[in-house]
């Protein structure tokens, strides 16, 4: 009999299988609707392709425009980009050949203490005259009680919340800018965290592939808009 079960690496790296095999499409345009529309996870990369240090940075610039609770701003990047260091990352993601052959891997952390930046974040706005120093002492006293009597599950499901809204606009900007990306789930946390040093404080959320497309991702597939909404309430 067949055995129906597939390994997980066998599932990550199915993703390919269900590609048309043409190459991402190049944009002439950076309108939002069309970036969106456009952005599919690739998991076929131009392993000639190198982003320099300024691309990346870039694209990260765009990512930190995101919200996040409080503004505390929780996410952390690990940009993994030299190739010996995404080997070694390989094996913990399943062998999902996009650590490899994507120009960088971003990992997106979320700090699950980030109430202690507080004062930093809102003291800025008070350099820069938008907020007066009475005012910033209230802000970051409500908020320093308020995360640090909350319990670190509940800290760090705000972090993976940050975490999940800074990836997409990083995801979308990365297409805005004619390169592709794959999010990742599929990796051993906690090898990862081991093996990249990865601070106690800080939780994986996902990790980015992110590079020059070779290889279209399949077309977008979705549950019909009606499947999934409901308005005011449910019956
Ligand atoms: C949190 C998360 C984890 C994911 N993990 C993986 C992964 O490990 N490997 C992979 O190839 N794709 C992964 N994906 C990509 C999804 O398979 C993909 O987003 C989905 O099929 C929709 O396709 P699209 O991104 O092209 O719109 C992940 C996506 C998300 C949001």
């Amino acid at each position: 009999m067949q055995d129906k079960t597939a390994s997980k690496e066998d599932m990550l790296n199915k993703g390919n299988e269900f590609s048309t095999g043409e190459k991402p499409k190049v944009l002439t345009t950076t309108d939002f609707f069309t970036v969106a529309e456009e952005r599919r996870s690739v998991r076929k990369y131009d392993t000639n392709y190198k982003m320099d240090e300024k691309e990346i940075r870039d694209i990260l610039e765009a990512a930190i425009l995101a919200p996040s609770s409080s503004n505390l701003q929780s996410w952390r990047f690990l940009v993994i980009e030299d190739q010996e260091a995404k080997e070694k990352l390989l094996p913990m993601a399943f062998n999902q050949q996009q650590v490899v052959e994507a120009s960088a891997v971003i990992a997106v952390l979320g700090k699950e203490d980030a109430y202690k930046d507080a004062n930093k974040i809102y003291g800025q706005l008070v350099e820069n005259g938008s907020l007066p120093e009475e005012a910033k002492e209230g802000y970051v006293n409500n908020i320093v009680d308020m995360y640090s009597s909350a319990s670190r599950d509940k800290r760090t499901r705000i972090a993976m919340i940050d975490g999940g809204l800074i990836s997409m606009q990083l995801m979308l900007a990365a297409k805005a800018k004619g390169l592709d990306t794959v999010p990742m789930g599929g990796f051993d946390e906690k090898a990862f965290v081991e093996a990249f040093n990865v601070p106690e404080n800080y939780e994986p959320v996902m990790l980015i592939a992110l590079g020059k497309g070779e290889v279209a991702g399949f077309p977008k597939n979705r549950l019909p808009l009606d499947d999934i909404l409901a308005w005011n309430k449910y019956e």
